[in-house]
């Protein structure tokens, strides 16, 4: 676990006055500590997307400033916070199952303070329904002021009544926020918010907003601050990175930025996410060939294969266009992975089209894929669309799919036996003691025999056998 804050950044009027409420609450806390002798603990369950996870990492560093110590033990947290995700239903399910279930821990614990926050939290037919059937929710936030937190927290601890604050917009990008990294060696770094796509069965843009970069210099400084921080790689993040600057006043495109980032010397990896298939420049291409340490993979959602749909969708590409987008990048960079989105059963979707998905599966032999039963979304385009496709249609689709598309996903794994990878050592393995994990640059798992005192560091490995979804490997003689 890593703590930062980024000091090298201009501090915003913002972000010093919740500074400054952090410092306050800390007192607090610390006195009421030195009087009962309890530590604070806190919790943080994250749904969803890793910009959700990079946001949990943000309100985990206001929450250490404030004085709480994590737990992973919800009973035994004085603080628990939901950051939350409404991009599927299923999604949304959880959270409330999940909010049952507090209710009880509420009861048993009158000091116990319950948020909730992130995407859900941005529709008012769910902020109705927590605030009429969920009335143990203390404190209710965005995903446009998560910032915010200290003050919130303050009004709470003050007043004792549910505090509500839901922005439609975003005011201002708040830079200089402490954050808590997983991991000492790599962190992911935001490069834009908002999306402007509106692909018509998505939420995103209606709970995240408008499109808005960063500024180069911030980004550059915050990844200078994390590698002097002994952050090895890191992970750009936006729901469209390719169409990054397009809202700054000084025009820089995504491949710049890439160029720029590249330069910075004790940095070891680059990845991002995601790109839209409709804005990935040649420009771009050449950059992460030219860039050495630009990973070579590339997580590229089709979301579905047939034209017609992805008409439907408001994707901007067909499935050609897609193919040969693939075409090109695999020319120019060999042997780079690619992963990939899918939606199946989406309104209208036939078997012809739902062949057109399996089509490109075939053609393109992706690393991994996210796949995903199409879930409609009050408020999106496509939930009033009509046709929808039946569940056992979808259910069966997918499962098709699954099909097609794991012995290509082994198959491509199986091309790594006998090799010797670099990998960047992350963590011990969860499933057996004694192992531990790692990532290759393609961004494949690799499970292998070692000790603790590698977990960070880059290390060769030969690959013994291939798993579908990981490899399994022995630590290199040279
Ligand atoms: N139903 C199913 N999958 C969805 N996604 C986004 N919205 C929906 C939805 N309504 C998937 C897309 C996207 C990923 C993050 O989630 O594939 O790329
Ligand atoms: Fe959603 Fe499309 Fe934006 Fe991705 S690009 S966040 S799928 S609207």
């Amino acid at each position: 676990m890593s703590k930062r804050k980024t000091p090298c950044i201009v501090t915003s009027e913002e972000a010093q006055r919740q500074e400054e409420i952090i410092k306050q609450l800390r007192m607090k806390n610390d006195l009421e500590k030195s009087k009962t002798g309890k530590q604070k603990h806190y919790y943080i369950a994250t749904f969803g997307c890793q910009m959700n996870a990079h946001d949990s990492e943000k309100l985990a560093g206001m929450l250490e400033q404030i004085g709480y110590m994590k737990t992973d033990d919800e009973k035994e947290a004085d603080f628990i916070i939901y950051n939350t995700c409404c991009v599927r239903e299923n999604a949304e399910q959880k959270v409330y199952g999940k909010l049952g279930y507090l209710k009880h821990c509420k009861d048993n614990n009158d000091d116990l303070i319950i948020a909730m926050c992130g995407c859900m939290m941005q529709q008012e037919t769910v902020l109705n329904t927590i605030k009429s059937k969920y009335k143990h929710v203390d404190i209710i936030f965005g995903t446009f002021n998560i910032y915010k937190l200290p003050e919130l927290l303050q009004a709470y601890l003050e007043t004792k009544e549910t505090i509500i604050d839901i922005w439609e917009e975003h005011k201002d990008i708040v830079e200089d926020l402490p954050s808590i990294r997983k991991y000492k060696f790599k962190a992911s770094v935001n490069i834009m918010y908002g999306c402007n796509n509106f692909c018509t069965y998505c939420i995103v843009p209606y709970v995240r907003g408008r499109e808005r970069s960063r500024e180069p210099k911030d980004i550059l400084n915050e990844i200078k601050e994390l590698v002097a921080d002994g952050v090895k790689e890191i992970m750009l993040l936006g729901q469209n990175v390719n169409s990054y600057g397009k809202t700054l006043k000084e025009k820089i495109t995504f491949a710049e930025l890439l160029r720029r980032i590249n330069e910075i010397e004790g940095l070891k990896r680059i990845r991002f996410m995601t790109s839209h298939p409709k804005d990935l420049s040649d420009e771009l291409i050449m950059a992460m060939k030219d860039c050495d340490k630009v990973c070579k993979s590339l997580h590229l959602p089709f979301q579905a294969g047939s034209s017609r749909i992805l008409e439907k969708m408001n994707r901007k590409y067909s499935k050609e266009q897609y193919l040969n987008l693939v075409n090109k990048i695999q020319e120019a960079i060999p042997g780079i992975a690619l992963t990939t989105d899918i939606i199946v059963g989406f309104p209208g979707e036939t078997e012809e089209d739902f062949k057109d998905t399996l089509d490109i599966v075939k053609k393109v032999r992706f690393s991994g894929a996210y796949t995903f039963i199409y879930s409609k979304r009050t408020g999106t385009p496509a939930a009033i669309m009509e046709e929808e496709v039946p569940e056992e249609v979808c259910q069966r689709r997918f499962n098709e799919l699954q099909e097609v598309l794991q012995p290509i996903v082994a198959e491509n794994s199986k091309e790594f036996l006998g090799k010797k990878l670099e990998i960047l050592v992350e963590e011990r393995s969860k499933n057996k003691d004694s192992y531990l994990t790692g990532r290759t640059d393609s961004g494949h798992l690799v499970h292998f025999e070692g000790d603790s005192s590698l977990i960070g560091q880059f290390i060769n490995v030969d690959i013994i056998e291939a798993k579908t979804y990981y490899l399994i490997g022995k630590i290199s003689d040279n």
